[in-house]
């Protein structure tokens, strides 16, 4: 991977943060007090020691996941806050304040903006939790700085953009391990009882061999950010993420993972071969950037089994988000429910996912247990790469030739506000395989 050239970012503070202190101290108003008290080092009995999170990546999921941490376990707190916009530091440290004010101890030295934000929260002391959220095609190099920090992470799907960036991660997640770091990814089936329920009744055999399946993200539209005319590419590009494919993978990477990771949970196992087409047809405009609005994608296991997956995102279709797998004996849905002879259904309570996790992880992170999620979201991340490789060139793709050979790396040379040219839209047959 390239590495973080140069730091930037909106630094009109005077304090380095970007953010005024009477701003600062404007949010923090009901928190005022909880703000000046340093976050408690040795607060907590062994077993239960405080975690103390800085938050990498101020949007809407890291916003949550921060809360979500809160929510989870007692003993946590929120310590530092990093993203390319001071301003998103400012909404989300309002929205943590509002949901978790005696929690949320940040204070203004430790909000940081720019481009090498990352370096600075991983870098803290105070903080033993890394939560990220930025856009993917920086996680590996967040993801790298954070293990070798020595920080526990928290980290959202997907982990990767390109076949480079999931070796990276594979090899922080080793030395994550050497190092004793847990590491729960954002794929919250996981963490979910149902899915956890289903999954366990067709690894016990409830539909007998697993020999096929189909899995489905298909949705209307996503927000758009519009170019202000005094925005660089680089700005516009990282508000606009999701359409660039050096940041968000495609739609089938950012989002559709989450189906393509239940499938090979199912199977327990990868893809040897990924075969897939997609174009892009209706959102054709620059404002979608260069990504594609549809793709249509066979996924072959190593026992020969066949799965469809497909993936969306165009207004006034048919919406479905699922997984279906087929068995010698019956099928089965990833939202708990089995068909055919041993037929089942869920119908226990569920603790929302989205904080499940995170309990999980600060379990495992109080205990001192193993649980390092890194490799298998990694692969996840690949096989979903994989499926938008093949569609761009319109070439089936090997798992060896993906995890061993490619050389695709689509970060920047530089990470600055500046010019930054959109690579063009892919044409599957011309556009090269790397
Ligand atoms: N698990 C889930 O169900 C789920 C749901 C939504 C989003 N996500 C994932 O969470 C991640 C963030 O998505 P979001 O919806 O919060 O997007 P968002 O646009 O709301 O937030 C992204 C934030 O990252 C910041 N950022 C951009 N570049 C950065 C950098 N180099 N360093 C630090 N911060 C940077 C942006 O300014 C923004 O505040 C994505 O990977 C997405 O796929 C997961």
């Amino acid at each position: 991977m390239k590495d973080m050239v140069k730091a930037s970012g909106n630094t009109g503070g005077g304090n380095g943060t970007g953010i005024t202190r009477r701003d600062f101290i404007k949010t923090s108003a009901a928190a005022s007090l909880a703000a000046a008290i340093p976050a408690g080092l040795g607060l907590y009995a062994a077993g239960s020691e405080a975690i103390r999170v800085a938050v990498i990546g101020c949007g809407g999921r890291g916003t949550g996941a921060a809360i979500d941490c809160m929510d989870a376990a007692p003993g946590v707190e929120v310590v530092a806050m990093a993203d390319l916009f001071a301003e998103r530091i400012q909404s989300s440290l309002a929205k943590l304040r509002e949901k978790h004010a005696d929690k949320v101890k940040v204070r203004l030295e430790r909000c940081f903006p720019g481009f090498d934000a990352y370096k600075k929260a991983c870098a803290l002391p105070e903080a033993n939790l890394i939560i990220m959220a930025a856009p993917p095609g920086f996680r590996p190099i967040h993801f790298r700085a954070a293990i070798e920090a020595g920080k526990h992470v928290f980290m959202e799907k997907p982990v990767a953009v390109d076949p480079v960036g999931v070796r990276s991660v594979i090899t922080s997640s080793v030395l994550a391990t050497e190092k004793r770091l847990a590491v729960v990814a954002g794929t919250q089936r996981r963490h979910q009882a149902r899915y956890l329920e289903v999954m366990k009744r067709i690894h016990d055999g409830a539909i007998g061999e697993v020999v096929g399946g189909q899995c489905y993200w298909n949705q209307g539209e996503l927000w758009v950010v519009k170019r202000e005319p005094q925005m660089s590419d680089m700005e516009w590009q990282c508000r606009n993420w999701i359409y660039f494919t050096w940041l968000s993978g495609d739609h089938i990477v950012e989002q559709h993972v989450h189906n393509i990771d239940v499938m090979n949970w199912a199977f327990r196992a990868t893809p040897v071969k990924v075969m897939g087409m997609g174009g892009r047809q209706v959102r054709t405009g620059p404002e979608y950037g260069n990504i594609f609005d549809h793709f249509a994608v066979e996924l072959e296991y190593p026992n020969g089994a066949r799965v469809l997956s497909m993936c969306r995102q165009t207004a006034g279709c048919s919406d479905r988000i699922e997984e279906r797998v087929v068995g010698t004996k019956g099928s089965a849905f990833g939202y708990g429910e089995i068909l055919g002879p041993n037929a089942w259904k869920f119908e226990g309570d569920e603790v929302n996912p989205y904080v499940q996790e995170h309990a999980d992880l600060i379990a495992a992170i109080r205990a001192g247990k193993p649980l390092n999620e890194g490799r298998r979201v990694a692969e996840s991340t690949l096989c979903a790469i994989m499926g938008r490789m093949s569609a761009y060139t319109g070439q089936a793709i090997s798992w060896d030739w993906a995890m061993k050979a490619s050389k695709l790396d689509l970060s920047p040379v530089r990470y600055e506000f500046g010019p930054h040219a959109v690579d063009p839209v892919a044409v599957p047959g011309k556009t090269p395989l790397i």
